[in-house]
């Protein structure tokens, strides 16, 4: 790889002999964690975070209060299926034959709450109590948001649903099935009509860049990786169909989701349904 970096002027000989770094090498090559830059990090015992940063990680979620909501059931009262860990791990699969049947609300509430959910909290310094989740996150910043456009799910409307976190709700953002313009989102995919629900998750950029900087875009990235991850074995304990997709329109999604694409911006979508064969 080149090691030409942006604020460099690299030598004439390197110009000739090299191509130009691309968009990917400049940024990789500049968000280094290198000794001279280090001091900027904040790189600092918990103990000693700025009141700053605890605001930012006891507040690390959207909320639309105005909005109607739908109550997920309490994930204690729901079973588990049996499957082990192991079992989990090694039959997880990008599936693609989705069934077009309803998903019990349950299963719903169940994949939100190990993918995204609040398993814990801690007292921090200075009397921040900071909640913790099913996935890990950069400085326990936790920059995803998920929505989730619903299809098919029992005693769930169709529309496009906002995952409340700290009340494990759904917010509804846009009444209506939102088949035609999640395809529309979508690039066109077959997949569209047939999941139960699809899932998109935002990164807000900020709440991870406010304390990392340009470095943080890396850290929203990886923090979604983790999160995806979680719900593709929610979904596969549950001997769901899902599959992500990084086809399609970003403007267009953000547009759906009223996100501004710079501050907030739609990363990662999934479709998720019943299978049409279990043993698949
Ligand atoms: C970021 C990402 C984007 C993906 N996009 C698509 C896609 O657009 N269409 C598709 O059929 N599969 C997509 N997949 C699924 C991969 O094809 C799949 O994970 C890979 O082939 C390995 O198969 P497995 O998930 O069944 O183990 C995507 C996976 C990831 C992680």
């Amino acid at each position: 790889m080149s090691k030409i970096r942006a604020n460099s002027i690299p030598a004439l000989e390197s110009q000739l002999d090299t191509p130009p770094p691309s968009l990917s090498e400049l940024y990789h090559e500049n968000t280094k964690i290198h000794p001279l830059t280090a001091k900027d990090l904040k790189m600092i015992p918990s103990s000693d975070y700025s009141t700053a940063d605890l605001q930012a990680m006891s507040r690390a979620y959207k909320q639309y209060p105005s909005l109607p909501r739908v109550k997920l059931p309490p994930i204690e009262n729901i079973t588990q299926n049996g499957r082990t860990f192991d079992e989990v791990v090694s039959s997880r699969r990008s599936q693609r034959d989705f069934a077009d049947l309803e998903l019990d609300l349950d299963e719903l509430s169940k994949i939100l709450h190990q993918s995204y959910g609040i398993t814990g909290e801690i007292s921090t310094n200075k009397g921040f109590r900071q909640d913790l989740r099913s996935a890990p996150s950069g400085g326990g910043l936790y920059p995803a948001e998920i929505y989730i456009a619903v299809r098919r799910v029992t005693g769930v409307a169709p529309g496009i649903y906002h995952y409340n976190v700290p009340n494990h709700e759904l917010e509804l953002l846009i009444p209506g099935d939102p088949t035609e313009k999640m395809h529309e989102v979508c690039c066109g995919q077959e997949y569209v009509h047939q999941a139960s629900f699809i899932i998109l998750i935002s990164g807000v950029l900020e709440r991870t860049k406010l304390k990392y900087g340009e470095r943080g875009y890396r850290y929203v990235l990886l923090d979604i990786g983790h999160l995806g991850q979680n719900i593709y074995l929610s979904c596969t304990a549950l001997q769901l169909a899902i599959m992500t997709t990084c086809g399609f329109f970003d403007d267009e999604a953000n547009k759906l989701l009223r996100l501004d694409g710079v501050d907030e911006t739609a990363m990662y979508v999934a479709f998720v349904g019943k299978r049409q064969a279990l043993n698949k």
